[in-house]
């Protein structure tokens, strides 16, 4: 994406830079810091077997989706839905919605990158200590709220500075280098957890053997949810994202290879980190702080070289998600309202800014779903599974049912096949597997 959207909408240069680009947005934090996470918190293997359904299910028909809707209108979110039906179409509110959930999640994920880069300087310093004294240390960082808004304050500069100056010359360029990193540092550390440690083989039972009883309702809404979340869907990034492209792409394979990438990701940073908490015998549902406290158990005996570069390009790998997620709300201004660059990158970034700094002051908690808790979590919560889960659904019957796309001429038949595969999970499996879900969520059904 070059240039302005709306004066000189720009397009990719080539299709592996579209491909790296949205890669560049799906794998992110969502992938390394929360999949972990969340699959400790809802008990493991049954949690991932959900998450891999929803990635199949509702993932790749829904980026399918949001590919078709950018490319064929080149617009961002909101104008997207004027162009394909009318200035006065109540389809707009869907795009409203994710640009929206784009604002709301930026403002915790620039939190937990934050302290992604505090960690790149404390990994400097080393990880010394035993493995409780070092699980400690990330308890105390968590407290000291002028220590995460500091770093918040820092990372959400950044991202503004890249978006201000249009994405693609720095950021595409270095997507080649350090993603093709990342994922090596991965496979090394999932390699030495499934080889060298005590803990390998528990992990990928942990992971890999689901136990339905240890599924909740909610457990099966934040599979869902993640799966939106780790692609970057249901708010409008691929729109944005698509309507950068050409009109001749294949779209199917497209999403399939993003997904792709984007579920082995996840699946390695899980080996990695579970094989560190069953040799080191943490508890693995202790929640957000997982990886900031175990890996750096790890770190403590490998030294400096990888415990850096890890967090190093994890921080990388937000910042080329937090710019997609900027560029939705900046973009919708740009085009829909006609500032400037400049001017809407600076207005909103700022406030998403403020808003962060709520979700910075971890001891700040209120009342939410019967219990205190610190904005963080309501922000995650609410968007997570809720918003984009609710956005994708609009935008899936949106093209399953209101544009009707057919399939695109040429390609072959294997293509096509596929197409039209997706294109039925699309208008009758995944609208149906979304609300589902979502009322179960809500224990309505
Ligand atoms: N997909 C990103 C991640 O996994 C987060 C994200 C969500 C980015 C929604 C853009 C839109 O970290």
């Amino acid at each position: 994406m070059t240039g302005t959207p709306g004066t000189s909408r720009g397009n990719w240069g080539s299709r592996i830079g579209f491909i790296l680009a949205a890669v560049g947005s799906a794998v992110g934090l969502g992938n390394i810091w929360k999949f972990p996470y969340i699959t400790g918190v809802y008990g493991g293997g049954a949690f991932v077997l959900v998450y891999l359904g929803c990635i199949l299910i509702v993932g790749v028909p829904i980026m399918v989706a949001e590919l078709i809707i950018g490319s064929k209108s080149q617009k961002n979110p909101v104008g997207a839905f004027r162009k394909l039906r009318s200035e006065k179409s109540p389809w707009q509110l869907t795009g409203w919605l994710g640009v929206a959930a784009g604002f709301i999640i930026l403002s915790f994920y620039s939190v937990v990158a934050g302290r992604s880069m505090a960690y790149i300087f404390k990994a400097i310093k080393g990880f010394t200590g035993s493995a409780n004294e070092i699980q400690s240390q990330y308890t105390v960082f968590l407290g000291d709220s002028a220590l995460s808004i500091l770093w918040h304050t820092i990372f959400m500069g950044l991202t503004i500075a890249i978006v201000i100056r249009g994405i693609q010359m720095g950021i595409e360029r270095w997507s080649k280098i350090l993603m093709p990193a990342l994922v090596l540092i991965l496979l090394g550390l999932s390699f030495y957890g499934i080889f060298f440690t005590t803990g390998g083989i528990k992990a990928l039972s942990f992971l890999f053997k689901p136990n339905f009883s240890q599924l909740s309702a909610e457990g099966v809404l934040s599979a869902m949810g993640h799966a939106f979340f780790t692609l970057s869907l249901g708010m409008g990034a691929m729109i944005t994202y698509g309507s950068y492209l050409g009109k001749k792409i294949n779209y199917a394979k497209t999403a399939a290879t993003i997904c792709l990438l984007d579920t082995a990701i996840a699946l390695f940073a899980g080996i990695a980190i579970f094989s560190l908490v069953f040799q080191y015998n943490v508890e693995p549902s202790v929640g957000p702080g997982l990886i900031f406290s175990t890996l750096p158990v790890l770190f403590a005996q490998t030294g400096p070289i990888i415990s850096v570069s890890f967090f190093l390009l994890l921080t990388f790998a937000a910042l080329t998600s937090a710019i997609s997620l900027l560029e939705v709300v900046v973009s919708y201004f740009i085009d829909e309202r006609g500032w400037s660059r400049t001017r809407s990158t600076l207005l909103l970034g700022g406030a998403i800014y403020l808003l962060g700094i709520l979700a910075a002051i971890d001891n700040l908690k209120v009342p939410f779903r019967g219990k205190p808790q610190p904005f963080f979590d309501i922000f995650d919560f609410i968007t997570t599974n809720y918003m984009l889960p609710v956005g994708g659904l609009l935008i899936c019957v949106f093209v399953g049912w209101v544009m009707k796309e057919k399939l695109p001429p040429g390609g072959s038949k294997s293509a096509a096949f596929f197409y039209r595969t997706v294109m039925f999970i699309l208008r009758y499996l995944t609208p149906i597997a979304v609300i589902i879900i979502i009322l179960h969520g809500l224990e309505i059904i």
